[in-house]
């Protein structure tokens, strides 16, 4: 018996929801992923659902007069599956205060930065940019204010010289396929305590 469930939302290429769905089939999470939702009907992350045999709902932005009528399509989705944990991998849409709500302390995002350097789009160009020597992931929880929760896992990269916003991204995103299952499995092991802006790691 699996310790829960969780559903993952991408919208795009879905490598941090293969890697995680890896770690599913090789037991280093014990939980079973029952859904990929994305909002794009041509993510590449649904022909990674179908191989891997998991549901995929489509919830498309623009089927929606709204982003309210989106959000509630989107929960609803969400409902029918019950997940203990929602993973955005990649999922790129701020989710709105009912969804947040619903899933308080129960929705993970991972975004390519040491936050809370680099929030927002492009977060691997900014740090080449601003001329760190570091640059890294982090996966957190997810609050009303954009990738500003609490901080769950970090993982640093060396900024080289010869950089490019690509080669940086590569690298980041190595380290991100260890930090999102990390992060999903610590979960899971009830190992994760909230205290402020603090997460805990329990023994
Ligand atoms: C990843 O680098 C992830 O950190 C980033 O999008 C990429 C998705 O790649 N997410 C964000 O920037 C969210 N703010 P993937 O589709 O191959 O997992």
């Amino acid at each position: 018996m699996k310790k829960g469930t969780f559903v993952v939302l991408a919208s795009g290429r879905g490598s941090n929801f293969q890697a995680i769905i890896d770690r599913v089939r090789d037991g280093y999470i014990d939980a079973a992923c029952t859904c990929l939702v994305t909002d794009n009907p041509d993510a590449y992350a649904i022909q990674r659902a179908e191989d891997a045999g998991i549901p995929v709902e489509i919830v498309s932005y623009k089927a929606f007069s709204d982003k309210d009528k989106y959000e509630n399509a989107l929960l609803s989705v969400l409902a029918r599956y019950n997940p203990d944990l929602v993973v955005l991998a990649g999922y790129m849409r701020l989710l709105g205060k009912k969804i947040v709500d619903s899933y308080n302390g129960r929705m993970m995002n991972i975004h390519p930065s040491l936050l809370p350097a680099f929030q927002g789009l492009h977060a691997q160009r900014q740090a080449l940019m601003y001329g760190t020597k570091i640059a890294g992931c982090t996966v957190h929880f997810v609050t009303h204010d954009m990738d500003a929760g609490p901080v769950i896992v970090q993982r640093a990269v060396r900024v080289l010289d010869d950089d490019d916003e690509e080669s940086l991204s590569e690298r980041i995103l190595i380290e991100e396929h260890h930090a999102f299952p990390e992060a999903i499995r610590l979960f899971f092991e009830r190992k994760l305590q909230v205290d402020g802006r603090r997460v805990l790691i329990l023994p």
